[in-house]
């Protein structure tokens, strides 16, 4: 019940109870109050440009056809036959004039109407009810500057409000270039043995553990960019770490959104990426400052989390979303995005990068998931699990800036953004009602700052 989901999750002193991880009850209760009612990443509008276009995904376990329409706006469907639930759609993507069902041979049409029964006259003597037994349609479906969103509730708020300032974050990614952004290339995806909040979490809030985890890769590629970008192996010995030398960092935590960054001084300032790309970033700097201003025209090193499960790098042009699969497996989508406008060479360098740094064998994706799924070994002991874990770091230092950068913020090393994250877990999951949902975080954020 409530009290209980409420003292798993005591923010405002900095504990969780890492039964949050683990429990089953817990996780049938976020399928229904959190993927079942937040705003959730379903694809690109790159990846479905042409009518009859689709592209298959998740919303929480639920799948989902993502189409393209004749007058080109998109639907959501989910993709689960009427008849006995088979799935209509198999392919990953394509074009396609009609869904049909494998099991039964049911047609739908890609704006989900049902459109054929096989022997429909004789196996329905009384008459078939087609135009009821259409594919389900997501209630609402939005696009934010190319990405396209799903959301099953009626009562959320509109897309650009239930974002609040996570937007702004976004945009660093989504709007240097006049032309937008695109996802090149397929989608990685993979499963890894861990609840989807730790990767969430790490994405919204942990720049910490990259002094450690990330700590060989770190020593090898060197801890500060310089303007040989990638090619500057060897200089990692007298280089300065990036924390002792930006003049600047924050980390933003609110209604469950998470960023943080270095304020860097160079344009190509990321070590992950390949040569093509640091010069890319340095070639576009006015262009995307004359947009987005130079604090982020400048951030090419922050991570990121939508609330739930929407997290993307900047620079290093990973976007992922991290598919839940029950409380002890994610299955982890990755999509590269990019400028739009960038030549075609310097898509391909993005790719390279994105794929060797956080691919499925990435060098940085490979330290980060390796603790994930070794908390949840941890956490099948009954002790571990019942234990208190310490979320302290930077409690009481949240503050409001005044140079324009939005939301609440802290110093980079925090865990501002985890407290906002679970604590709007648990008021998503405590709350039947939305407005009590917004009211319960508004008073949590208001004694913050
Ligand atoms: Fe789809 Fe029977 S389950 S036609």
């Amino acid at each position: 019940d409530a009290d209980k989901i409420d003292a798993l999750v005591d923010a405002r002193n900095g504990r969780i109870t890492p039964l949050i991880f683990t429990d089953p009850e817990l996780y049938e209760l976020e399928l229904e109050r959190l993927f079942g009612r937040c705003w959730l990443f379903l694809c690109h509008e790159s990846q479905i440009p042409k009518a009859g276009d689709f592209f298959n995904t998740y919303m929480g376990e639920d799948p989902v056809i993502v189409t393209r329409q004749k007058d080109g706006s998109i639907k959501a469907l989910l993709n689960q036959c009427r008849h006995r639930s088979m799935r209509v759609c198999h392919a990953d993507s394509g074009n396609t004039r009609a869904f049909t069902c494998p099991y039964h041979g049911w047609s739908y049409g890609v704006d989900g109407a049902l459109k054929d029964i096989p022997l429909e006259d004789r196996v329905y003597p009384q008459g078939a009810c087609k135009e009821q037994w259409g594919l389900l349609e997501v209630n609402r479906v939005a696009s934010y500057k190319g990405l396209i969103f799903g959301c099953w509730s009626d009562e959320t708020p509109a897309l650009e409000e239930y974002m609040g300032d996570i937007a702004w974050y976004l945009d660093g990614v989504l709007d240097r270039r006049e032309g937008g952004t695109e996802i090149i290339g397929g989608v990685h995806k993979w499963e890894i043995e861990c609840n989807w909040k730790f990767a969430a979490e790490q994405f919204a809030s942990d720049q910490y553990h990259a002094l450690f985890s990330h700590a060989s890769a770190i020593q090898v590629l060197g801890a500060q960019p310089d303007d040989e970008g990638s090619k500057k192996l060897g200089a990692a010995q007298t280089a300065r770490p990036v924390w002792e030398t930006a003049k600047d960092a924050i980390q933003y935590g609110q209604r469950g959104h998470g960023s943080g960054f270095f304020f860097t001084e160079k344009p190509d300032a990321n070590v992950w990426v390949d040569g093509e790309v640091a010069q890319y970033f340095r070639d576009t700097y006015q262009e995307a400052k004359e947009r987005l201003g130079e604090v982020r025209a400048l951030r090419l090193a922050g991570h990121n989390t939508m609330f739930p499960t929407l997290s993307w790098l900047n620079g290093t042009a990973t976007l992922r979303i991290w598919h839940p699969r029950g409380p002890n497996k994610t299955e982890v989508w990755a999509f590269c995005i990019c400028d739009k406008d960038a030549p075609q060479e310097v898509k391909e360098a993005f790719e390279r990068s994105a794929t060797r740094a956080f691919g499925p064998a990435g060098f940085l994706e490979q330290d980060d998931s390796e603790n994930w799924v070794e908390i949840q070994k941890v956490l099948r002991g009954y002790k571990a699990r019942q234990s208190k874990l310490i979320v302290e770091m930077g409690l009481g230092n949240e503050k409001v800036r005044e140079d324009g950068i939005p939301g609440i913020t802290n110093y980079i090393f925090s865990e501002t953004a985890a407290r906002a994250m679970y604590r709007r877990w648990a008021d998503l999951l405590m709350h039947e009602k939305w407005a009590d949902v917004e009211k319960a975080t508004e008073q949590f954020e208001k004694e913050l700052v």
